[in-house]
């Protein structure tokens, strides 16, 4: 993913008229776009929206999908929330954890592996996210088959 420049956050903070009722939108963005916010990033908007440095942080640790650190290549979301718990998501989360040799929130070869509470796919729990794209009724199988076809092994 792109790492974010002082240029590109002013043009953000711009487009957004400079008002600092707008930092979650403005946050928003340089996430959708970057992944991450880094801290510089978070400094330069303190001073540019006139808001302290505490002011922003509060908001980045308000939202999780407000990250500081650089994601993986590959980010996967596994669903947390009821639904997909009472289908199995902890199995899920277990099998994922193992497979990736990695822990919930790492990022490892690649690979950001994160908890999020309802993708909206209850229908269908459990459910996860990989790469923005939802999936439902994942098992290990289909598990191993979306990591394969993200690892371009499908
Ligand atoms: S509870 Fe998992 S998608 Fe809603």
């Amino acid at each position: 993913m792109a790492r974010i420049d002082k240029d590109t956050t002013s043009a953000i903070v711009a487009k957004f008229g400079g008002k600092p009722e707008l930092l979650v939108q403005i946050m928003a963005t340089i996430v959708n776009r970057f992944g991450w916010v880094p801290e510089d990033t978070i400094r330069q908007l303190a001073t540019e929206l006139n808001l302290s440095r505490a002011d922003v942080h509060g908001v980045v640790e308000y939202y999780h999908d407000f990250r500081t650190e650089e994601p993986g290549k590959h980010i996967i979301k596994i669903c947390q929330a009821e639904a997909c718990q009472a289908m199995g998501s902890k199995a899920l989360t277990d099998y994922a954890e193992k497979t990736l040799a990695m822990s919930m929130h790492d990022t490892e070869n690649d690979i950001t592996l994160e908890p999020v509470y309802c993708l909206g796919n209850c229908a269908c729990s459990p459910a996860i996210m990989a790469n923005g794209k939802t999936f439902g009724r994942v098992d290990e199988k289909r598990f191993n088959a979306i990591m394969d076809d993200l690892r371009g092994k499908a």
